[in-house]
């Protein structure tokens, strides 16, 4: 008998607090003209950490909501993996916390680094414990609050990010016609100082006297990583096609990254996606890193975009670098 993971429930949890680009032109140079027409971003979310909000508040935010949607109990959760470089600690985890907040009590946990391919990156572990008969059900989470990373001084990168978690429920099934048809995830370190945080704590402890906490903040060379973002995302998706023996056009709906409506319009293009194939909310929210995918999933799905039985293509490309590309079948 041959098992397959269905995604039963997709949620997404976000601060409250929305900045916009007009706030930013206070404290560097930079105007609302400029970030929209470069970046397509309006607007961000951005945690109010004094007020609790933080990775866990919002990870937590948007299972609940997965869970609602999926309408199973924390209970019947065998694994949860929460994708984030921003971790709420080091250890217990992420995942760990949320496991205790939700009272998962069945489930194993864990993060997973892969910046913004963190939730895919999940995606294909969680897949493949289910296909192995391992697990029965699993939680798999975006979450990050870049917020806390970013340089606030630095106007290549602090207008990009915005803080979010997205959320899906993956359940065994034996109905290859509504699950995740494949799935293809990569990295090169080669080329992993386009986009970087980097120092975590081994590189350079806070105790050593040349301790800089700048080497802590998000560094990025936006044309290059530009470039490879477009190509890397075009890359994967043309490979899960291949993989299904599915054209373009045979499928129903596409999810690109959110980092920037530049990107997103250039693979639109090079890969002939009709306009109302695709989601777009990074004027709302910008750059959530690996919060974007299940957001989106989450909010096509309720807005009733997609729907049971559609093939819907993600990609996805991050720093380090990371990217991938899955196609599922609601
Ligand atoms: C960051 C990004 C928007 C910059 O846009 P760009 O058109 O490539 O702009 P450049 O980097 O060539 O910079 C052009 C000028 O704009 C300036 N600039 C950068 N950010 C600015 C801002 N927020 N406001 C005003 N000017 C800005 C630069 O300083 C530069 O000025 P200079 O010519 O005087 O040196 C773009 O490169 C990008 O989106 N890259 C990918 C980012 C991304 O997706 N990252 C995450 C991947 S997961």
């Amino acid at each position: 008998m041959s098992y397959y993971s269905k995604i039963i429930g997709t949620g997404k949890g976000l601060p409250e607090k929305i900045m916009t680009n007009k706030e930013f032109e206070s404290f560097i140079e930079t105007s609302d003209e400029w970030i929209r027409t470069r970046t397509g971003i309006s607007q961000r979310h951005i945690a109010n950490t004094e007020k609790g909000e933080s990775t866990l508040s919002l990870a937590r935010l948007a299972s609940l909501n997965a869970l609602e949607k999926a309408a199973i109990s924390a209970q019947d959760i065998d694994l949860i993996i929460v994708g984030t470089v921003t971790p709420e600690s080091v250890m217990p985890t992420t995942a760990n916390s949320l496991q205790r907040d939700l009272g998962a009590v069945n489930a194993f946990s864990f993060d997973l680094q892969a910046a913004c391919s963190g939730f895919l990156y999940g995606l294909s572990i969680a897949d493949q414990y289910i296909r192995s008969g391992t697990i029965k059900t699993a939680l798999v989470v975006g979450a990050e609050t870049l917020s806390t990373l970013v340089d606030w001084q630095n106007r290549s990168t602090c207008v990009l990010f915005g803080d979010a978690a997205g959320a899906a429920i993956l359940t065994r099934s034996e109905d290859r016609s509504h699950s995740i048809l494949s799935t293809r995830v990569y990295s090169d370190g080669t080329r992993g100082d386009l986009l970087k945080i980097p120092h975590g704590y081994a590189a350079c402890p806070p105790w050593r006297a040349d301790y800089s906490p700048s080497e802590h903040k998000i560094k990025m060379q936006g044309s290059e990583i530009f470039k490879l973002a477009v190509r890397n995302m075009i890359d994967a998706s043309m490979k899960v096609l291949e993989d299904n023996h599915l054209k373009i056009e045979e499928v129903d709906f596409f999810i690109f990254h959110q980092a920037n409506i530049r990107i997103i319009e250039m693979c639109v293009k090079t890969l002939n996606v009709p306009a109302n194939k695709t989601w777009l909310n990074v004027d709302k929210y910008g750059n959530t890193s690996a919060a974007t995918l299940p957001i989106c999933l989450d909010e096509a799905w309720r807005a009733g975009a997609i729907k049971s039985g559609d093939k819907v293509l993600m990609t996805t490309f991050g720093g380090g670098i990371t990217w991938g590309a899955t196609l599922i079948q609601l």
